[in-house]
């Protein structure tokens, strides 16, 4: 199985001209790569310029967000059949930058379903927000997990992606990034709470990834006996040699393996 860097752009850069030089620079990086796929997720505005950029390339474009109607009254937003018919194949749900907005996991779930039936991989961010010795952290990623996943077919969770993203490592104002000893226990606990739910066999498919603070100093070190299938970037995924040095490092360990 490929290991997977997707680049979360958020709200950034402002102009698309800019977009699309970032788009074509990563392009370039990208060319040879075998065992690592990338993602990358613009603002909903680029995705049809980026796309376009991105055709004909191994490089796959995402989104940040969808909402779970098809159609209707709902202002503001674009429905997962919409993004997939302008190419969209992966979908971040439940980012902690939205959850603090009000996104909810009742509402992630809802959408999570929808980007299953219309075959878009929803990638489900889940992460605490602070770190307590006494292991409430771990319940409340539990808790996460469970509501997010509900009633999801076990044969489904091939095409579910986790991104573990700790709210304290994430951005410009994050202390740091996660040691890689916690995130090895952290994956190992993800899998578990998976396994209860759904099985050895179903949990095994989840592919499980790490956003917070990645840059290519740490990135390599995160893939050391973790278990993890990949990287969710997010400030250096907007600068072509940075995340251009994740990816390459990403493909070195894929290689190894
Ligand atoms: P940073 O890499 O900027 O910490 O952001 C991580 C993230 O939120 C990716 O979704």
């Amino acid at each position: 199985m490929k290991k997977i860097v997707i680049g979360n752009w958020k709200m950034n850069p402002e102009k698309v001209d800019e977009a699309k030089k970032i788009a074509s620079g990563i392009v370039k990086v990208c060319k040879n790569l075998k065992k690592t796929e990338v993602v990358i997720c613009p603002p909903t505005l680029f995705i049809s310029a980026i796309a376009e950029t991105l055709q004909k390339t191994k490089i796959s474009i995402g989104a940040q967000d969808a909402f779970y109607e098809p159609k209707g009254a709902y202002t503001g937003s674009v429905s997962v059949a919409m993004l997939k018919r302008i190419g969209v194949k992966y979908i971040i749900l439940g980012h902690s930058e939205r959850r603090e907005l009000g996104e909810t996991d009742e509402l992630v779930n809802k959408k999570l379903k929808v980007c299953l039936k219309n075959k878009v991989t929803p990638v489900v961010c889940v992460g605490e927000k602070v770190r307590d010795a006494h292991g409430y952290y771990l319940a409340f990623i539990k808790k996460e997990i469970e509501h997010s996943l509900a009633g999801v077919k076990r044969k489904d969770l091939k095409d579910v992606v986790i991104a573990y993203e700790p709210v304290w490592a994430v951005g410009s104002k994050a202390l740091k990034a996660i040691e890689a000893s916690d995130l090895s226990e952290m994956v190992i606990y993800i899998k578990r709470t998976l396994t209860d739910l759904f099985g050895p066999a179903a949990a095994q498919s989840v592919r499980i990834l790490y956003g917070g603070s990645v840059n290519k100093e740490n990135a390599g070190e995160f893939f050391n006996g973790s278990g993890l299938s990949g990287l969710l970037v997010g400030r250096d995924s907007l600068d072509v040699k940075k995340f251009g040095d994740i990816v390459l490092l990403t493909e070195e360990v894929a290689s190894i393996k």
